[in-house]
């Protein structure tokens, strides 16, 4: 049974996320202030504490990638096929019909199920290139993006600096799903343990993080820029999200007397997202060498192409 404490940690976020002005529709560009909000408590601790290697010997360590040039990486996301795909998803997912919504909503329920799983192991193989850098990147950048990485991941778990052990987001997701269709999740799971689209994007995601490269620093930035795109996109994934399902239990569930009653999932995310892209943006200021902007891009633009065929599938399965 959860303690106390972790339940009470596990409902934290609601209070502020229930401050937050309801969005009438979709914003077209993030919220750059709050990120740049989070970014400064992200960072202040760790530049403060956390000194650069003495680069003693005959090699300078290489000099770092810059924010402006990460920032402008951020920038061709907003601009991208994955937000416009995310966009489209949501119009549809707020304008359900009210006589079909749950046809319509189940597969979609099974795929991002499987989905929003699959990233964990998609965060344990970017730690993975990380650490394999070890004898190759310098001690210190490479514990610092190490010690950035670690929380996004632990976080699914339930797992956050000076708290006790919440509620996992799989847990989460499970009780977001049976109030929404009231039925167990896992039942559908274990009846179909692997939609399509969902284990393609899976497949695609552990390629390309895992794909062969002799050079070890390359497979890590690649990683890193990976990583980036991820928690980059899913801040506007869960933001408008949660935005979607509020009208959708406005305009339906509500009036159809099935109120959506358990909101923590789609809150911590919605909450938290900004935070997980600052973070993945620290990690790859501390570690990133300048000369390997062309890597990070490439990346980021592969996670992209994969997140828009993914989010368009999912909005033709609320279309059908
Ligand atoms: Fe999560
Ligand atoms: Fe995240």
């Amino acid at each position: 049974m959860a303690s106390v404490l972790a339940v009470q940690a596990a409902y934290l976020p609601v209070v502020a996320a229930q401050q937050r002005p309801q969005a009438a529709r979709v914003p077209a560009a993030p919220r750059p202030s709050a990120r740049r909000a989070v970014a400064a408590h992200v960072v202040a601790p760790i530049r403060q504490t956390v000194p650069e290697s003495p680069s003693t010997g005959s090699a300078p360590l290489p000099e770092l990638i810059t924010k402006e040039t990460v920032r402008a990486l951020e920038a061709e996301l907003d601009n991208g096929a994955a937000v416009a795909a995310l966009r489209r998803f949501n119009d549809n997912l707020r304008s359900l019909p009210a006589d079909s919504w749950e046809a319509r909503l189940r597969p979609v329920m099974h795929e991002l199920a499987y989905n929003l799983e699959s990233f964990n192991p998609a965060f344990t193989a970017v730690l993975l290139k990380v650490q394999q850098t070890i004898g190759h990147t310098d001690y210190v950048r490479r514990d610092t993006a190490l010690k950035h990485l670690i929380q996004p991941l632990a976080g699914e778990y339930g797992m956050h600096n000076n708290e006790a052990q919440a509620r996992t987001h799989r847990e989460l997701f499970s009780i977001f799903y049976a109030d929404l269709m009231k039925e167990p999740l896992e039942a559908l799971l274990a009846a179909a343990p692997r939609p399509p689209a969902a284990e393609r994007f899976f497949v695609q995601m552990m390629r390309d993080i895992n794909a062969a490269d002799a050079n070890v620093v390359h497979q890590a930035c690649y990683a890193m820029g990976y990583n980036l795109a991820i928690e980059y996109l899913a801040d506007y994934e869960k933001t408008w999200m949660l935005d979607s399902f509020r009208e959708l239990n406005q305009r339906v569930l509500a009036p159809a007397s099935r109120p959506l009653t358990e909101w923590v999932f789609l809150e911590v995310h919605a909450e938290g997202e900004a935070e997980h892209a600052a973070i993945g943006h620290e990690a790859v200021v501390s570690f990133v060498p300048a000369g390997e902007e062309g890597v990070l891009r490439r990346a980021i633009q592969d996670h992209d192409r994969d997140m828009a065929a993914f989010y368009n599938h999912l909005a033709d399965l609320l279309e059908a």
